[in-house]
């Protein structure tokens, strides 16, 4: 879709989440604090998957190349559990690894909980797009984000 108004995916990856087993509340945060930080008009393109690599590689492909977003943020999955592979997800869409955001990101949370190591968060470039992962919980995904923000957009005005 050819639109001057950026698209930004929002992609919440959870089993029980995508089941309706619960409320995804990722998924909102990410929208709520996007909408409080962006000061120009913006598209929201919100996806809740299960952890399956297939369907997340074939969620950030279409957000990437038919979507066209310039932002996709990813919440859950970055965790060691078997079913955590939000990250490897990632890795196998990208044409070039940003690991500056998981290490900031993983820098932040560590002050806040000695459990943010168990995070495996990344981030990469494909195409115009950026990908972020963040963590599952709600509170976590503030703290990164506000760590990570000032960067998006410089970053993504050189993906143009
Ligand atoms: N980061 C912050 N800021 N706050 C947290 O509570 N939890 C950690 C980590 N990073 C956490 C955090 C824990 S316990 C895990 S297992 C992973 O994020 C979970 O990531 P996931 O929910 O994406 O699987």
């Amino acid at each position: 879709p050819q639109s001057n108004i950026a698209r930004i995916g929002i992609v919440t990856v959870s089993d029980r989440a995508s089941r309706g087993e619960y409320e995804d509340r990722g998924g909102p945060a990410i929208q709520d604090y996007l909408s409080e930080i962006l000061t120009s008009d913006w598209l929201p393109v919100a996806r809740v998957i299960p952890d399956e690599l297939q369907t997340i590689t074939k969620t950030l492909k279409e957000l990437c190349d038919q979507e066209q977003c310039c932002l996709i943020v990813t919440t859950g999955g970055t965790g060691p559990a078997k079913r955590d592979i939000t990250p490897e997800a990632t890795l196998a869409v990208s044409e070039k690894e940003m690991p500056g955001f998981g290490e900031l990101m993983r820098k932040v949370s560590l002050e806040k909980v000695p459990t943010a190591i168990l995070s495996r968060q990344t981030a990469v470039i494909r195409g115009g797009t950026l990908i972020i992962n963040l963590p599952g919980q709600p509170k976590a995904i503030q703290e990164c984000l506000d760590a990570v923000f000032p960067a998006i957009p410089y970053c993504i005005d050189l993906l143009e």
